[in-house]
């Protein structure tokens, strides 16, 4: 039946990391940042974004001290396109953004990870090949 985990599974993370030397996280849905928070001791540069205007400001007043963690507020569909534009090194991507429940956002959007999962197909690994050819 495969590995069912509750939350991001982190021996897989850790490897990945370590094993190819992956500098960067990038996850979509902060909620209360407790997976942003984690990353941000294993990786360089940690990326979060949050739809809800009140999780997002939350988390920011009680963790935007954390010097390598970024948090975006604004759906992932927009801010992960962003990121991209901007030049992101090679990055290990959680996509959990949904809708669920409670005080969560994106109850109109069933499922934000079919455009996350695009953007993260065709202009990422498009952009990281690129990077590759021109070494
Ligand atoms: C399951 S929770 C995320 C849990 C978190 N990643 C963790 O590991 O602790 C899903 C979050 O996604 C947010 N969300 C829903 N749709 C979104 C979207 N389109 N863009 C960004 N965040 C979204 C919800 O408000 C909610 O806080």
């Amino acid at each position: 039946m495969g590995a069912i985990y509750l939350g991001i599974p982190k021996s897989l993370a850790i490897f990945i990391r370590q094993k190819f030397n992956v500098s960067s996280f990038v996850e979509t849905g902060t909620y209360y940042a407790d997976t942003a928070l984690w990353a941000s001791g294993l990786f360089d540069e940690v990326h979060t974004i949050e739809l809800s205007n009140t999780l997002y400001k939350t988390v920011v007043e009680k963790y935007g001290n954390v010097p390598n963690i970024k948090f975006f507020n604004g759906s992932s569909q927009i801010v992960l396109n962003d990121l991209f534009r901007g030049g992101l090194p090679i990055s290990l991507f959680w996509l959990d953004a949904h809708y669920s429940g409670d005080e969560t956002s994106g109850d109109e959007l069933s499922c934000p990870l079919i455009d996350a999962s695009t953007f993260a197909h065709t202009t990422h690994i498009r952009s990281s090949a690129r990077t590759l050819k021109n070494q």
